[in-house]
């Protein structure tokens, strides 16, 4: 007898987007062990695909890239997702989430807060929940300070850890090259890292330079004045323990980017690129060049985590 199609269980897919910070600005060590930020997230093209159909018991399977560093058990990010937003709905977190993964993994892209976003969306959706979108960025607030950014996606400027999100406009589409690195960086060595840099010049700070030209040359969708702006803190970090970086961002710039800069803790280094053909050949000149274990082109701003 044939399967009646609706033995199959639905699967409900999110798209969930990867963020690069245009800037980043890094304050102290606050008491909690998180530092005060002021940053401008920009979401991009690259993203992974989160599944969710219903099932016994909660199970995480990740395909993709980097997929076998990805823990499969209640520790990853998806995970505690559906765990804390089924606590929220007093309900079993039972489901079994499928995530594909194309950002990298430990690559400061936000990759693992991409997926708990894509599976708050999913679930919500799955389990009917009746839930709006700042109860869903407070339960994703707790998961991680980037899980936020990743419900919202666009371009949104970020106080507090990187949770408190205004929109931010953007005009235009900006076109980059991200270069992804051979072995990843854990967020919270690279922000000890530069907790480590700062103490050793006795507490002195670079003054970056105020977000408001940013958010002007954003705004206007001028792509070599945002290239010109971008910033990022914890850079020097970043390029302290993985000092093979340097000779990344520089390829990119001689490869023909507008400018180059590593994306959040790193290690991914992502070139601003004046318009969709000088991207591709950046990209091609980068793979070329041995400096990257892979190249990938993206545009942004794309829309936060959403059912496909
Ligand atoms: O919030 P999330 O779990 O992504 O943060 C990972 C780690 O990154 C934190 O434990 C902390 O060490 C560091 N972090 C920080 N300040 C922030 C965000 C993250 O020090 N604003």
């Amino acid at each position: 007898m044939p399967h009646s199609l609706s033995a199959v269980p639905t699967a409900i897919t999110v798209h969930a987007p990867s963020k690069v910070n245009l800037y980043l600005r890094v304050g102290e060590l606050r008491d909690d062990g998180y530092h005060d930020l002021t940053t401008v997230f920009q979401a991009l093209s690259l993203g992974d695909d989160v599944s969710v159909v219903h099932a016994e018991e909660l199970t995480v399977t990740t395909t993709g890239e980097g997929a076998n560093n990805v823990p499969d058990d209640p520790t990853n990010l998806a995970a505690r997702a559906a765990i804390e937003l089924a606590a929220w709905a007093g309900r079993d977190p039972s489901a079994a989430i499928t995530i594909l993964k194309q950002i990298p993994v430990a690559g400061g892209m936000a990759g693992g807060s991409a997926d708990a976003a894509g599976a708050l969306v999913a679930l919500a959706q799955l389990w009917k929940l009746d839930i709006d979108r700042d109860t869903l960025a407070t339960i994703a607030a707790k998961l991680g300070s980037d899980v936020p950014f990743g419900l919202h996606g666009a371009t949104a400027l970020g106080t507090g850890r990187g949770e408190q999100l205004i929109p931010v406009l953007s005009r235009g589409q900006f076109h980059w090259v991200l270069a992804l690195a051979r072995e990843g960086l854990s967020t919270p060595a690279v922000y000890r890292e530069l907790d480590r840099l700062r103490a050793a010049r006795e507490g002195a700070h670079d003054e970056p330079l105020p977000p408001d030209d940013l958010l002007q040359a954003l705004a206007a969708g001028t792509a070599a004045r945002v290239a010109a702006l971008l910033h990022n803190d914890l850079q020097p970090a970043a390029l302290s323990l993985q000092p093979t970086l340097r000779r990344t961002l520089r390829a990119g710039v001689d490869a023909g980017a507008l400018s180059g800069v590593v994306s959040g803790s790193g290690p991914t280094c992502a070139f601003l690129c004046a318009d969709e053909e000088s991207a591709i050949n950046v990209a091609a000149e980068l793979s070329g060049a041995g400096v990257a274990r892979g190249v990938r082109i993206a545009t942004g701003p794309v829309p936060g985590a959403r059912v496909v």
